[in-house]
């Protein structure tokens, strides 16, 4: 279960409330390209809860890549469910995108999070990848799938490190070739591997800071 977190910003509708977190927030424009008759950038309040069906509220949001946007139904409906296995899409010269039973800041199933370095939302992305031009080129992908078990995925930004990832997960690239298919392994967020998206200690050598 999804819970409510500190910046939520509540938008109340009828049958369906709205929460939005703009520290969360990408910006990557599904919710208004999606439904844009909930979520209008030129509308205040920018968000209508009784704009859609709660049907195509919930879908959308479903699809908000960051987690800055969650549903609360109020018709009996079933809540967003978590998704039976963890999984890190990796985006091409951009975030970690996270999807599953995901233990970050409390309970999540979605997050976008830093790999270049330069956010300053740690360890959440805030498009600063596009600022600083990053670019990656990301390790091999591999043939054999190692064992995958659903259960919670628990990420924790390490001081100066990479994210260590603890759980069950499988890890794409964003042409969807398999990179890591198994439990736990190390994740940068300095920027500096030569081996994206794993960690492999540059971070030491360039004396990264993620406060
Ligand atoms: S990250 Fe979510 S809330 Fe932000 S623009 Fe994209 S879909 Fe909308
Ligand atoms: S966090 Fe980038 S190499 Fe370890």
């Amino acid at each position: 279960m999804t819970e409510k977190r500190a910046g939520d910003r509540p938008y109340t509708g009828t049958n369906v409330d709205i929460t939005y977190n703009l520290r969360r927030c990408i910006h990557a424009e599904h919710c208004i390209h999606g439904l844009a008759q909930v979520f209008d950038k030129n509308a205040r309040p920018w968000i209508n809860a009784d704009g859609a069906s709660v049907e195509d509220v919930a879908a959308t949001i479903q699809d908000c890549p960051s987690g800055a946007l969650h549903y609360w139904r109020k018709d009996g409906g079933a809540a967003e469910a978590i998704p039976e296995k963890n999984t890190v899409n990796v985006w091409r010269d951009g975030p970690l995108q996270f999807t599953g039973d995901l233990r970050l800041d409390g309970s999540e199933t979605r997050a976008t999070l830093c790999r270049c370095g330069a956010s300053h939302n740690k360890p959440y992305c805030d498009n600063s990848h596009l600022t600083i031009e990053f670019s990656a080129q990301e390790a091999a992908p591999i043939d054999s799938q190692g064992e995958i078990s659903g259960g919670p995925l628990t990420i924790t930004p390490s001081t100066n490190g990479p994210l260590e990832i603890d759980g069950s997960l499988e890890i794409f690239d964003a042409a969807g070739n398999l990179l890591f298919s198994g439990s736990g392994t190390a994740l940068c967020r300095c920027g500096g591997s030569g081996n994206k998206p794993f960690c492999d200690g540059t971070h030491n050598k360039i004396g990264f800071k993620s406060e």
